[in-house]
Protein backbone atom coordinates (compact mmCIF):
# COMPACT_ATOMS: atom_id res chain seq x y z
CA UNK A 1 0.00 0.00 0.00
CA UNK A 2 1.35 3.35 -0.92
CA UNK A 3 1.47 6.42 1.00
CA UNK A 4 -1.48 8.02 -0.47
CA UNK A 5 -3.80 4.77 -0.35
CA UNK A 6 -2.93 4.45 3.14
CA UNK A 7 -3.26 8.11 3.94
CA UNK A 8 -7.06 7.43 2.26
CA UNK A 9 -7.61 4.59 3.89
CA UNK A 10 -7.32 6.45 7.06
CA UNK A 11 -8.93 9.62 6.44
CA UNK A 12 -12.22 7.42 4.91
CA UNK A 13 -12.41 5.56 8.12
CA UNK A 14 -12.25 8.67 10.16
CA UNK A 15 -14.77 10.18 8.07
CA UNK A 16 -16.97 6.98 8.72
CA UNK A 17 -16.33 6.65 12.35
CA UNK A 18 -17.27 10.98 12.53
CA UNK A 19 -20.76 9.95 10.34
CA UNK A 20 -21.65 7.29 12.47
CA UNK A 21 -21.07 9.04 15.25
CA UNK A 22 -22.98 12.06 14.52
CA UNK A 23 -26.03 10.27 13.38
CA UNK A 24 -26.01 8.39 16.67
CA UNK A 25 -25.29 11.60 18.49
CA UNK A 26 -28.59 12.50 20.72
CA UNK A 27 -31.46 15.10 18.25
CA UNK A 28 -31.18 18.64 18.88
CA UNK A 29 -33.69 21.08 16.60
CA UNK A 30 -33.38 24.73 15.91
CA UNK A 31 -37.32 25.77 15.35
CA UNK A 32 -37.18 29.53 14.31
CA UNK A 33 -40.34 31.41 14.57
CA UNK A 34 -41.26 34.02 12.39
CA UNK A 35 -44.13 36.77 11.71
CA UNK A 36 -46.47 34.94 9.73
CA UNK A 37 -49.99 34.19 10.68
CA UNK A 38 -50.25 30.49 12.44
CA UNK A 39 -47.89 31.16 15.89
CA UNK A 40 -50.12 28.44 16.86
CA UNK A 41 -48.16 26.01 14.81
CA UNK A 42 -45.46 26.96 16.46
CA UNK A 43 -46.62 26.53 20.22
CA UNK A 44 -47.85 23.17 18.74
CA UNK A 45 -44.61 21.90 17.77
CA UNK A 46 -42.40 23.54 20.64
CA UNK A 47 -44.81 21.73 22.82
CA UNK A 48 -44.62 17.86 21.40
CA UNK A 49 -40.65 18.64 21.24
CA UNK A 50 -40.88 19.03 24.50
CA UNK A 51 -43.10 16.04 25.41
CA UNK A 52 -40.49 14.03 23.37
CA UNK A 53 -37.92 15.76 25.66
CA UNK A 54 -35.72 16.21 22.32
CA UNK A 55 -33.47 19.36 23.18
CA UNK A 56 -34.90 22.42 21.31
CA UNK A 57 -33.19 25.92 20.38
CA UNK A 58 -35.76 28.40 19.92
CA UNK A 59 -35.84 31.73 18.54
CA UNK A 60 -38.38 34.30 17.71
CA UNK A 61 -38.00 37.11 15.92
CA UNK A 62 -39.52 40.45 16.75
CA UNK A 63 -42.19 40.37 14.20
CA UNK A 64 -42.95 36.64 15.73
CA UNK A 65 -43.11 38.31 19.06
CA UNK A 66 -46.09 40.72 17.68
CA UNK A 67 -48.14 38.03 15.97
CA UNK A 68 -48.03 36.59 19.27
CA UNK A 69 -49.42 38.99 21.11
CA UNK A 70 -52.25 40.19 18.28
CA UNK A 71 -53.03 36.18 17.63
CA UNK A 72 -52.93 34.45 21.08
CA UNK A 73 -53.13 37.78 23.17
CA UNK A 74 -49.83 36.67 25.05
CA UNK A 75 -47.78 39.87 26.30
CA UNK A 76 -44.39 38.31 26.01
CA UNK A 77 -41.26 40.05 25.55
CA UNK A 78 -37.87 37.66 23.75
CA UNK A 79 -36.47 38.62 27.47
CA UNK A 80 -38.89 36.61 29.53
CA UNK A 81 -39.74 33.60 26.61
CA UNK A 82 -39.44 30.50 28.83
CA UNK A 83 -41.43 26.93 28.77
CA UNK A 84 -43.54 28.14 31.30
CA UNK A 85 -45.08 31.90 29.87
CA UNK A 86 -45.23 29.84 25.90
CA UNK A 87 -46.58 26.40 27.40
CA UNK A 88 -47.64 26.62 31.01
CA UNK A 89 -44.88 23.96 31.68
CA UNK A 90 -41.67 23.32 33.11
CA UNK A 91 -39.03 21.97 30.53
CA UNK A 92 -35.07 22.13 30.85
CA UNK A 93 -35.09 20.60 27.39
CA UNK A 94 -35.95 23.73 25.46
CA UNK A 95 -33.46 27.29 25.42
CA UNK A 96 -34.60 30.52 24.05
CA UNK A 97 -32.65 33.01 22.80
CA UNK A 98 -32.95 36.55 21.26
CA UNK A 99 -33.45 37.17 17.96
CA UNK A 100 -30.89 39.81 18.39
CA UNK A 101 -27.84 37.68 19.64
CA UNK A 102 -26.21 37.17 17.06
CA UNK A 103 -22.84 35.84 19.05
CA UNK A 104 -25.67 32.70 20.36
CA UNK A 105 -25.00 29.13 20.37
CA UNK A 106 -26.92 28.46 16.82
CA UNK A 107 -25.57 31.40 15.42
CA UNK A 108 -22.57 28.90 14.50
CA UNK A 109 -21.66 25.76 12.50
CA UNK A 110 -19.61 24.62 15.01
CA UNK A 111 -22.41 23.92 17.49
CA UNK A 112 -23.85 20.14 15.89
CA UNK A 113 -27.52 20.64 15.34
CA UNK A 114 -30.08 18.15 14.19
CA UNK A 115 -31.44 20.60 11.47
CA UNK A 116 -34.08 23.69 11.58
CA UNK A 117 -37.42 24.17 11.54
CA UNK A 118 -39.01 27.77 10.80
CA UNK A 119 -42.56 27.65 11.65
CA UNK A 120 -44.63 29.76 10.41
CA UNK A 121 -42.18 31.52 8.14
CA UNK A 122 -43.33 35.19 6.97
CA UNK A 123 -42.52 36.08 3.30
CA UNK A 124 -39.79 38.25 4.40
CA UNK A 125 -37.99 35.42 6.25
CA UNK A 126 -38.04 32.82 2.95
CA UNK A 127 -36.90 36.07 1.02
CA UNK A 128 -33.80 36.42 3.45
CA UNK A 129 -33.02 32.95 3.33
CA UNK A 130 -33.31 32.70 -0.54
CA UNK A 131 -30.88 35.69 -1.09
CA UNK A 132 -28.33 34.81 2.14
CA UNK A 133 -29.53 38.73 3.63
CA UNK A 134 -29.43 38.59 7.23
CA UNK A 135 -31.58 40.50 9.59
CA UNK A 136 -31.39 38.30 12.73
CA UNK A 137 -30.53 34.62 13.89
CA UNK A 138 -33.42 32.97 12.80
CA UNK A 139 -32.11 34.56 9.45
CA UNK A 140 -27.87 33.47 10.28
CA UNK A 141 -29.48 29.87 12.08
CA UNK A 142 -31.20 29.14 8.72
CA UNK A 143 -28.00 30.26 6.55
CA UNK A 144 -25.62 28.00 8.91
CA UNK A 145 -27.90 25.00 8.79
CA UNK A 146 -27.69 24.89 5.15
CA UNK A 147 -24.29 25.82 4.65
CA UNK A 148 -23.02 22.74 7.09
CA UNK A 149 -25.78 20.85 4.34
CA UNK A 150 -28.20 19.70 7.66
CA UNK A 151 -32.17 19.85 7.15
CA UNK A 152 -33.91 22.91 6.95
CA UNK A 153 -37.42 22.68 7.21
CA UNK A 154 -39.51 25.56 6.23
CA UNK A 155 -43.75 26.17 6.87
CA UNK A 156 -44.51 29.45 5.23
CA UNK A 157 -47.80 31.18 5.57
CA UNK A 158 -49.26 33.89 3.09
CA UNK A 159 -52.05 33.60 0.72
CA UNK A 160 -51.98 34.75 -1.90
CA UNK A 161 -48.62 34.09 -3.05
CA UNK A 162 -46.43 35.91 -5.89
CA UNK A 163 -44.30 35.36 -8.18
CA UNK A 164 -41.48 36.22 -6.14
CA UNK A 165 -42.64 34.17 -2.79
CA UNK A 166 -43.24 30.83 -5.36
CA UNK A 167 -39.53 31.87 -6.70
CA UNK A 168 -38.41 31.67 -3.58
CA UNK A 169 -39.75 28.30 -2.47
CA UNK A 170 -38.65 26.64 -5.93
CA UNK A 171 -35.50 28.41 -5.41
CA UNK A 172 -34.85 26.73 -1.87
CA UNK A 173 -36.38 23.68 -2.71
CA UNK A 174 -33.72 22.98 -5.16
CA UNK A 175 -31.36 23.78 -2.79
CA UNK A 176 -32.70 20.90 -0.69
CA UNK A 177 -34.54 22.78 1.42
CA UNK A 178 -37.94 21.32 2.22
CA UNK A 179 -41.07 23.48 2.12
CA UNK A 180 -43.67 22.15 4.18
CA UNK A 181 -46.65 24.66 3.44
CA UNK A 182 -49.33 25.40 6.31
CA UNK A 183 -51.62 23.91 4.50
CA UNK A 184 -53.51 21.44 6.65
CA UNK A 185 -55.53 18.37 5.74
CA UNK A 186 -58.89 17.80 6.32
CA UNK A 187 -59.60 13.92 5.47
CA UNK A 188 -59.02 13.19 9.50
CA UNK A 189 -62.25 15.08 9.91
CA UNK A 190 -61.24 18.25 12.23
CA UNK A 191 -63.76 19.45 14.70
CA UNK A 192 -61.74 21.85 15.97
CA UNK A 193 -58.86 24.27 15.43
CA UNK A 194 -56.83 21.57 17.35
CA UNK A 195 -57.48 19.07 14.84
CA UNK A 196 -56.00 21.04 12.08
CA UNK A 197 -53.03 22.20 14.41
CA UNK A 198 -52.16 18.89 15.24
CA UNK A 199 -52.54 17.98 11.65
CA UNK A 200 -49.76 20.08 10.14
CA UNK A 201 -47.33 19.70 13.21
CA UNK A 202 -47.41 15.85 12.71
CA UNK A 203 -46.49 16.54 8.70
CA UNK A 204 -43.69 18.68 10.39
CA UNK A 205 -42.83 16.14 12.71
CA UNK A 206 -42.81 13.69 10.00
CA UNK A 207 -40.67 16.05 7.83
CA UNK A 208 -38.11 15.80 10.77
CA UNK A 209 -38.40 12.18 10.95
CA UNK A 210 -39.52 12.42 14.54
CA UNK A 211 -41.91 9.36 15.20
CA UNK A 212 -45.49 11.11 16.08
CA UNK A 213 -48.79 9.92 16.35
CA UNK A 214 -50.35 13.91 16.71
CA UNK A 215 -53.52 13.08 14.79
CA UNK A 216 -54.49 9.97 13.26
CA UNK A 217 -53.45 9.08 9.58
CA UNK A 218 -55.15 7.92 6.14
CA UNK A 219 -56.20 4.01 6.37
CA UNK A 220 -57.37 4.15 2.84
CA UNK A 221 -60.51 4.61 1.88
C1 LIG B 1 -50.92 39.81 12.73
C2 LIG B 1 -49.91 39.71 11.61
C3 LIG B 1 -50.00 38.67 10.72
C4 LIG B 1 -49.07 38.54 9.69
N1 LIG B 1 -49.18 37.48 8.84
C5 LIG B 1 -48.25 37.29 7.88
C6 LIG B 1 -48.28 36.12 7.07
O1 LIG B 1 -49.16 35.25 7.19
N2 LIG B 1 -47.28 35.93 6.18
C7 LIG B 1 -46.25 36.83 6.04
O2 LIG B 1 -45.36 36.60 5.23
N3 LIG B 1 -46.20 37.97 6.79
C8 LIG B 1 -47.15 38.22 7.72
N4 LIG B 1 -47.09 39.34 8.51
C9 LIG B 1 -46.06 40.36 8.23
C10 LIG B 1 -44.69 40.00 8.85
O3 LIG B 1 -44.81 39.99 10.26
C11 LIG B 1 -43.65 41.04 8.40
O4 LIG B 1 -43.36 40.88 7.02
C12 LIG B 1 -42.38 40.98 9.17
O5 LIG B 1 -41.46 41.91 8.64
C13 LIG B 1 -41.75 39.60 9.18
O6 LIG B 1 -40.52 39.66 9.89
P1 LIG B 1 -39.68 38.35 10.26
O7 LIG B 1 -39.52 37.57 9.00
O8 LIG B 1 -38.38 38.91 10.75
O9 LIG B 1 -40.41 37.64 11.33
C14 LIG B 1 -48.03 39.51 9.55
C15 LIG B 1 -47.95 40.56 10.47
C16 LIG B 1 -48.87 40.66 11.48
C17 LIG B 1 -48.76 41.79 12.46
Amino acid sequence: MDIFSFTGYYTARIIYYGVSLESQSPQRWIVGVTGASGIRYAIRLIDALVDLEIETHAVFSDSAIRVLRDEEGLAISSSNLSAASLLNKESKSVTFYNSKDIGALIASGSAKMSGMVIIPCSMNTLGAIATGVHSHLVHRAADVTMKEARPLILVPRESPLSAIHLENMLKLSRLGVQIVPAMPGFYHRPKEIKDLIDMMVMKVLDAMKISNELTSRWQGS
